[in-house]
């Protein structure tokens, strides 16, 4: 008999592709993490499953610790909201989520379709005027209108941890577990590949799995030449850079998550240091990539035409930038990179998806 006895043990040990038609004439040998497998679609169910656990340690940045009966908190624009939801619904906790206002304009969106199905509380974030005077908020607005809801819903987190018995918000952004359960990604490909790895990336928001990915072959003593991140266009409210690309040293988390977080009153936002800024001080990534949405999604489209990939957007972000790479690197190098999530959850933006992290 050859069975699990919980979804939660059907996560990671993803098959990695080697990609014949859309990297036939790339020059180096592109490979795909087929992260879009896991349970509830995407790589996020490794780092939910990790900080799940960390907080029934109570191994948490506030000692809090998430009891039988209890509820995990959390606040996710896109693959963070069903993986936590699908690992709350395996292990019998309850589940609040906040999705992102500006993004539900128009109405239900896939995403928040897809997290439901797994039966959580899902709440649509506060309005910024909740946390903010007119005046923050037209300030504000001119640079990052998209950071208002964001830090509105991370505020609505730290209140609903605050408030309620039995309850820990995971914040994924500076959560250790989030890239502690990412190594797996590395550790995994260093057995794929034979430790044969010459360039390794993939799309950053809290950096986690590119961190995770980079400490899980670091343990095996693996230092990729080149180990890259991948970016939306108009990042730049997140990330100070010149240009289309930059290399180390050139790019840094941009000040104004913290200007913003100071202003709503999420503290620990202002204190505490984010897992991507963890990762530029571990020196890594040797070089960021800027890609547009319509070059992410032309990428998707051939992934899912040519190769059988369904795939989403910061996937083919993901594998545009490897071919490139690929190019100069030439044969004989491996280069290696994720496919993050499955295409089901853009549906509803059909045929204009954007490129999102
Ligand atoms: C579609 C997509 N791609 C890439 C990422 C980046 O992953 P990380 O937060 O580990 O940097 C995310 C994270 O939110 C995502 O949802």
């Amino acid at each position: 008999m050859n069975y699990i006895n919980n979804i939660t043990e059907a996560i990671g040990h993803t098959p990695l592709l080697k990609l014949n038609r859309v990297g036939k004439d790339a020059g180096a040998n592109v490979f795909v993490k087929l992260e879009h497998l896991n349970p509830s679609g995407s790589y996020k169910d490794r780092m939910a499953l990790a900080m799940v656990e960390a907080a029934e340690r109570g191994d948490t940045w506030n000692g809090k610790k998430l009891d039988e009966g209890g509820t995990v908190v959390e606040a996710s624009a896109g693959n963070t909201a069903p993986a936590v939801a699908m690992v709350c619904a395996a292990k019998g906790y309850k589940a609040k989520i906040f999705l992102y206002r500006y993004q539900l304009e128009g109405g239900k969106n896939t995403r928040m379709l897809i997290t439901q199905a797994y039966g959580p509380q899902v709440g649509i974030s506060s309005e910024p005027d909740v946390y903010l005077t007119p005046e923050q908020i037209e300030e504000f607005s001119k640079q990052a209108p998209d950071l208002l809801h964001v830090l509105s819903a991370k505020m609505d987190c730290q209140l609903e941890e605050d408030k309620t018995e039995n309850c820990v918000w995971v914040d994924q952004i500076y959560n250790p577990y989030n890239y502690i359960g990412q190594e797996s990604l590395g550790r995994e490909i260093y057995t794929q590949l034979d430790g044969q790895i010459d360039a390794i990336g993939c799309s950053v928001s809290s950096g986690a799995s590119l961190f995770g990915m980079v400490r899980g072959l670091a343990e095996n003593g693996v230092r990729p030449g080149l180990i890259f991140g991948v970016v939306p266009g108009g990042s730049e409210k997140y990330y100070d850079f010149p240009g289309e690309e930059a290399d180390y040293g050139q790019f840094s988390v941009s000040d104004m998550k913290s200007v913003i977080a100071d202003a709503v009153g999420l503290k620990k936002w202002v204190t505490e240091e984010p897992i991507v800024q963890k990762m530029l001080d571990a020196g890594y990534p040797d070089k960021v990539f800027c890609v547009s949405d319509e070059d992410a999604r032309n990428m998707a489209n051939r992934l899912c035409r040519e190769e059988g990939i369904f795939c989403g957007m910061s996937s083919g972000a993901n594998v545009a930038v490897a071919l490139r790479i690929a190019k100069l690197l030439g044969p004989g190098k491996n280069v290696v990179t994720t496919i993050v999530d499955r295409r089901d959850r853009y549906l509803s933006e059909t045929p204009y998806e954007k490129y999102v992290v």
